[in-house]
C-alpha cells in the first residue's frame, strides 16, 4: 500500500468543490487516512515548493496558497501515488485531459484545485511536512474486500 498527499487549494475551497473532488478519490477506492483544514504559513509553503523557488510564478503561488485555509488529505491504496496523479491530470487545467479533476473543473495553470505528490519518495516527505504522525489513522475498512482481489487486499 502507498500513501500520497493531497492539498485542496484555495480555489477548491472558494468554489465549494472540496467535497466533490474528495469524492473522486473515495469513490475510486482510496482510503482516507488523514484529513484536516489549515491556513498554511508562507514558510511551510516555501519549503514545500522549494524546487520552484526560481520560477517566475513562485511569489504568486505562495501568496495564493496562503490566502485562505486549505484542506489537506492523505489517502492510501495500491499504487496510490500514480493513481491519484492520473485522476488529478496535467498541471495546466486548460490542457488537462477531460475526465480528470483539473480537466473537468480548472481553466488555470496556478488555480488547478488540488496538489498531489509526484512520487512515492516525495509523498513520504510531503506527508511528514504537513501531518504529524498522530494525525494519520490506522484502521480497517470492510469495503477493501470489494475494492481489491483477495491477494491484493492482503498486501
Ligand atoms: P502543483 O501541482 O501544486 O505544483 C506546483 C504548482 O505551481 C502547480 O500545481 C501550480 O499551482 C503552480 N504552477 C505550475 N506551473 C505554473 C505556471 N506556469 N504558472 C503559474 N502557476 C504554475
Amino acid at each position: 500500500m502507498e500513501r500520497t498527499l493531497l492539498i485542496f487549494k484555495p480555489d477548491a475551497v472558494q468554489r465549494g468543490l472540496v467535497g466533490r473532488i474528495l469524492s473522486v478519490f473515495e469513490e475510486k477506492g482510496l482510503k482516507i487516512v488523514g484529513l484536516k483544514m489549515e491556513r498554511l504559513s508562507k514558510e511551510k509553503l516555501e519549503k514545500h515548493y522549494e524546487h520552484h523557488k526560481d520560477k517566475p510564478f513562485f511569489a504568486e503561488l505562495i501568496g495564493f496558497m496562503s490566502s485562505i485555509p486549505c484542506v489537506l488529505a492523505v489517502v492510501e491504496g495500491i499504487e496510490a501515488v500514480s493513481v491519484v496523479r492520473k485522476l488529478v491530470g496535467a498541471t495546466n487545467g486548460r490542457k488537462a485531459e477531460p475526465g480528470t479533476v483539473r480537466g473537468t473543473f480548472s481553466m488555470s495553470n496556478q488555480n488547478n484545485l488540488v496538489h498531489a505528490s509526484e512520487s512515492v519518495e516525495i509523498a513520504k516527505k510531503e506527508i511528514s511536512h504537513f501531518f504529524e504522525a498522530s494525525e494519520i489513522w490506522e484502521y480497517n475498512i470492510d469495503r477493501i474486500k470489494s475494492i481489491y482481489s483477495p491477494s491484493e487486499a492482503k498486501g
